[in-house]
């Protein structure tokens, strides 16, 4: 495995475990950078994944042609060509085992692109509030900007300490279920005060614990801002029966649509290949 370049220090992980985030200058290099960024555009432009639900508009209604205000693919990495071999995978695996622990590894991930003038806002949340219930999870995400990030094209904002919350009450963005989104519901915005913003270099980093509350701008320059999102998480732990969160339960959107008829399709092939 390719080494990692990043080494956390003692005070990293002690601030990182008070107030639930990091920022760092740099995960990957600039050529390496080039490279994901050659990848992530013709990904984007391809609308790689969308067929099976994978890609669609995380801020929108989602509808096929429609201008996507905030694209968004999950498992960018099968689309990147050795991307187990990258620096940025090593010191994302090497960043999770630092702060999680040793059983913790860089598993999955989401890429997000605001487009330029157009691109919303991603709502106040936290990301456990995408997941299923009865499970005490060990996790975090690593949000990479592949240019500058700022407060103009959408850079990442957080809550200090909000780590420490329960799961907030959310709900789909604009109370609309055709929207994968969330947001916190307005009852909740108070836990939003002293928000942190964090602008970052090219190739650098901010770490969030999967309960931080965070939120980017809308992008209001004129170049997109890409970010990939990579996930790393220790074994989550079982305290209950599995469920959902009820503005989940409540969700009506396209993508889901598209996935279904992937496994459904799917599952037909395979019946068919029952039949030979
Ligand atoms: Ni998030």
């Amino acid at each position: 495995m390719t080494k990692p370049t990043v080494t956390l220090t003692q005070d990293q992980i002690a601030f990182y475990k008070q107030q639930g985030y990091l920022t760092l200058d740099a995960v990957t290099t600039p050529e390496e950078l080039a490279f994901l960024r050659d990848c992530y555009d013709k990904m984007f432009r391809e609308q790689a994944g969308r067929e099976a639900g994978e890609q669609f508009d995380l801020g929108g209604t989602d509808e096929d042609g429609k201008e996507a205000v905030l694209p968004q693919i999950l498992g960018f990495q099968r689309f990147i060509p050795d991307f187990d071999k990258t620096i940025l995978y090593a010191n994302c695996d090497a960043i999770a085992k630092a702060l999680l622990g040793k059983d913790a590894t860089s598993g999955g991930g989401h890429a997000i692109f605001k487009p330029a003038r157009i691109g919303a806002a991603t709502p106040w949340h936290q990301d456990e509030a995408y997941w299923g219930t009865g499970v005490q999870y060990r996790s975090m995400s690593i949000w990479i900007p592949l240019q500058e990030a700022t407060l103009e094209n959408g850079c990442m904002h957080f809550v200090p300490g909000s780590h420490k919350l329960d799961v907030l009450e959310h709900q789909s963005i604009n109370n609309d279920p055709r929207i994968h989104g969330l947001e916190l519901v307005a009852s909740e915005m108070p836990h939003v005060k002293e928000a942190v913003a964090c602008p970052l270099p090219p190739g650098g980093a901010t770490i969030h614990d999967s309960r931080t509350l965070h939120y980017t701008p809308p992008n209001r320059s004129d170049i997109p801002r890409r970010a990939m999102i990579m996930m790393a998480g220790a074994p989550a732990k079982k305290i209950g029966e599995p469920g959902q969160h009820p503005w989940q339960a409540a969700k009506q959107t396209a993508r889901n649509e598209r996935a279904k008829r992937a496994a459904a399709a799917a599952t037909t092939v395979k019946a068919d290949r029952g039949h030979e």
